[in-house]
């Protein structure tokens, strides 16, 4: 049996986590698998509840179960809260806490949404996938000092070697393996934590002589991702550029709403979640999309629990829904069907039965 703990969060959370959880459990029906997915609070909901956004019941929870599926955390009712005490860091505390230092964001740019992406036809082609590998728990979101008033504020941009030889010898291997180019992303002409990430990278690459590598300066990667996106075939790179390019990426896929992520570490265990927020402007409606957050969950069933068939069964069922032209609000299309979060789900499920 594995064991899950359901992090529905806030906003849009609790209603994609619903349908995710739905097709977990067709999953867990045609594979004969067992999941026991026990709901715990983090975020705002959790402040509201115990009066912090990390109960430890939940934490403690995280470090004993075998994965984490989440949605996601924060909103404008609990922008009151500041610092430490704020959703989003609940997030990072978890992330860092379970030594997750792997964030995989693999894209999926699809020929049935080219009407919806704002790329021209030519360059969607047939589709193309590209995956980042985003450095999650260093970096200028974790460096100290971090600290401000109303005067002064610093962040610190921190890498040590050892951080950097990890998630690069990671991003090697998964290249390696899948026999892709593997493009790395700094600020190497501005910053220093850059520069030294670029030549530990170039370090470890003497290892992988068959992996064809380039660097890439963050500014002129963003600009490339829109003007010649299949150039790259797997990205790697720190903290906060992955977290700025993964929205960007996130537009290439059409909507943010597609888009999934898997939280890795040593061991077994992740965190799974979509990488879009909590959407309080159209939380309580039931028009989010939940398929981001459904893929999530499939890469769990990969990552943590070695279900491969079950995964691409999940990932072929959410692609033929789309190839069925079924769409959620935002990717609607003239003469395509609209549907509700929970008819998106239900749909998804009644493919993979
Ligand atoms: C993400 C999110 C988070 C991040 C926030 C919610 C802390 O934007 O996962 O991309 O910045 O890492
Ligand atoms: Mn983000």
């Amino acid at each position: 049996m594995k064991r899950i703990v359901v992090i529905p969060g806030d906003g849009i959370g609790p209603e994609i986590m619903a349908q995710a959880v739905k097709v977990l459990k067709a999953i867990e029906n045609k594979y004969n698998a067992s999941f026991q997915m026990d709901e715990a609070l983090m975020g705002g909901v959790a402040y509201d509840e115990f009066g912090t956004c990390l109960p430890d019941s939940t934490m403690k929870m995280c470090k004993e179960y075998d994965a984490v599926l989440f949605g996601a955390n924060g909103g404008p009712k609990w922008d009151f809260l500041t610092g430490e005490k704020r959703p989003e860091r609940a997030l990072a505390v978890l992330r860092k806490e379970l030594e997750l230092f792997i964030n995989l964001r693999p894209v999926k740019v699809r020929k049935s949404l080219a009407g919806t992406i704002p790329l021209k036809p030519e360059i969607v082609g047939d589709g193309f996938d590209i995956t980042l590998i985003r450095e999650l728990i260093g970096g200028i979101y974790y460096g100290l000092p971090k600290e401000g008033d109303s005067e002064r504020a610093v962040d610190s941009m921190i890498y040590t070697k050892g951080e950097v030889e990890r998630i690069s010898r990671y991003a090697f291997e998964l290249a390696r393996a899948e026999s892709k180019k593997l493009t790395s992303v700094d600020k190497e002409n501005m910053m220093e934590a850059s520069k030294l990430w670029r030549s530990v990278v170039m370090d470890v690459s003497k290892n992988y002589p068959d992996v064809k590598l380039n660097h890439i300066l963050v500014d002129n990667c963003a600009y490339q991702i829109v003007m010649d996106p299949r150039q790259f075939e797997i990205i790697v790179t720190g903290n906060m550029f992955g977290d700025i390019l993964s929205d960007e990426l996130g537009a290439l896929a059409g909507s943010l709403g597609l888009y999934p992520s898997a939280s890795i570490g040593y061991g077994k265990k992740g965190l799974y979640e979509p990488i879009h927020g909590t959407a309080p402007d159209i939380a309580g409606k039931g028009i989010a999309n939940p398929i981001g957050t459904i893929l999530s969950a499939a890469l769990m069933l990969r990552h943590s629990f070695d279900m491969n068939e079950a995964a691409d069964d999940m990932e072929q069922a959410v692609e033929a829904v789309l190839d069925k032209d079924f769409r959620t609000a935002d990717i609607a299309e003239k003469d395509k069907k609209t549907v509700s979060t929970g008819e998106m789900g239900d749909l998804i499920v009644k493919e993979i039965e």
